[in-house]
């Protein structure tokens, strides 16, 4: 299914099908960039002017490298490289505070490092964890425009059309990426034992990691806490109508046989998405950034949509692979709640696991500390939950929570009216409700006792 065709046959299906997405890109993508605009124009017209007359989040310029505008801000500065066991060069970066305890950071898919850091220094984790005393670290997995590098397929632009480049999944990330990025930051700290926190995507590998017989002694061994932010494992109960409609219309299988490379995704020095992002969410007074930002992530009362549009979503998209959303895909809307590897058909299932079912990935195996941080609905209609985060609907969660060993949950929060993103996009008084406990959780010895 992912091979590239071998067969005259298949060739010709390919080929005229590849002409097609070409076409696809060149007039359906400008068309509704164009319709965005028009509508956005449209609903935002009259907070035009109040968006921009009180926006005082300085967004990162988009010509701006990372260090650039940390440094900028006042904060220390380093850029390391990690090596993955399947030769992706991944870039990690630090705000250094050598011998405080290591955090790592780990972002979400459709973002990179930018996630933690773009907004108002007093609401952006990474750097009010430097002001908290930790010694902080930004993970990039491959994909991003800090991942776009690779030993032999080659690097930036060049892969965008690479196949194998694009060939992987969050439980790619999960076994190679995560414990590769972890173990530099052991290196380089000389620490024996970090905390992990993970958003969405960047919580959903470390659950895989934590799990994989392979791995999961060394997280225990290395892991203080992970700490999880809107957890996804479990998806079928996902609230977006969107992406509920994109799974039944099994959109992404449909996309991975015409384009089976990145998705959204955008070179650290050709960002030509990002600057039609912020491009659009400007000249639409955040209108168009809103709307993008509800179905994407869900709706809250304490969303700021001004940090949103010129911070959070200042670098947005990072980017995936194709692949990566037909994995997650997978997992949503009808049959029964699953998690676990990549479904490639009961015959490709064989020869890849040996077993024509994917392997499920066992929550309860895992022993490393976990805190979760989950956003909740604020109202109940009969049995219908309106989620305000979209991926971490209340089955799903139950039903991961419920798997989980006894004893090794040590904080669950939910934290009422939080979309997917208020994390690091909400007002100060959701930033007061949740940062407290977080910093509580972070800064305890969970093994000393
Ligand atoms: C980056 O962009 C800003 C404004 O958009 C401009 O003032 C600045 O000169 C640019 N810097 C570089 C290095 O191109
Ligand atoms: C992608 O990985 C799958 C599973 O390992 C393999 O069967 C397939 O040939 C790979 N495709 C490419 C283009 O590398
Ligand atoms: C999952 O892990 C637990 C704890 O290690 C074990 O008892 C159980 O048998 C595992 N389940 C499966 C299906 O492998």
């Amino acid at each position: 299914m992912i091979t590239p065709p071998a067969t005259g046959r298949r060739c010709r299906i390919v080929k005229p099908a590849f002409a097609l997405s070409g076409r696809w890109c060149r007039i359906v993508m400008p068309a509704f960039a164009l319709t965005l605009l028009v509508v956005g124009l449209m609903l935002g017209a009259e907070r035009r002017s109040n968006v921009k007359s009180r926006i005082h989040v300085r967004p990162p310029l988009l010509n701006e490298s990372m260090q650039e505008f940390l440094v900028r801000r006042g904060y220390p500065f380093e850029d390391h490289e990690v090596l993955t066991p399947d030769g992706y060069i991944l870039s990690l970066q630090r705000i250094p505070n050598p011998g405080a305890m290591p955090v790592l950071l780990v972002h979400g898919n459709f973002f990179d490092a930018w996630a933690w850091i773009s907004g108002p220094n007093e609401r952006s984790p990474g750097q009010q964890l430097y002001e908290a005393g930790f010694d902080v670290w930004l993970a990039n997995n491959r994909g991003t425009p800090y991942g776009r590098r690779h030993v032999t397929l080659g690097e930036g632009r060049e892969v965008d059309q690479n196949a194998k480049f694009w060939n992987w999944t969050y439980s790619t990330l999960a076994r190679n990426d995560c414990p590769a990025i972890v173990a530099k930051v052991l290196h380089e700290t000389g620490a024996e034992r970090i905390n992990y926190v993970g958003w969405s995507r960047g919580t959903n590998q470390a659950f895989i990691a934590m799990q994989d017989p392979a791995l999961k002694a060394y997280f225990e061994r290395h892991i203080n806490i992970a700490t999880m932010i809107a957890p996804v494992t479990y998806s079928k109960h996902t609230s977006s109508l969107s992406l509920q409609s994109l799974a039944a219309a099994r959109a992404f299988d449909l996309l991975h046989r015409v384009w089976p490379y990145g998705f959204l995704s955008t070179d650290a020095d050709y960002k030509p998405l990002n600057w039609l992002v912020q491009t659009v969410c400007l000249a639409t007074g955040g209108a168009v950034c809103e709307l993008v930002k509800e179905q994407m992530f869900g709706p809250s009362p304490y969303d700021d949509m001004e940090v949103i549009s010129m911070g959070f979503f200042s670098n947005f998209p990072a980017g995936t692979a194709v692949k990566d959303v037909q994995h997650f895909m997978q997992g949503v809307g009808s049959g029964e709640a699953r998690f676990q590897d990549f479904d490639y058909g009961s015959r490709d299932n064989l020869a890849e696991y040996g077993t024509a079912a994917p392997p499920r990935f066992n929550l309860t195996a895992i022993q490393t500390p976990l805190a979760f941080f989950r956003g909740g609905s604020t109202h109940t209609l009969g049995t219908h939950v309106r989620e305000n985060d979209v991926y971490t609907e209340i089955r799903d969660h139950t039903k991961m929570v419920q798997e989980l060993a006894p004893g090794v949950l040590k904080y669950d929060k939910t934290f009422r009216g939080f979309s997917h993103c208020t994390w690091a996009g909400g007002n100060a008084a959701s930033w007061q409700m949740w940062w407290p406990d977080f910093l509580r959780v972070l800064k305890r010895d969970w093994r000393a006792s």
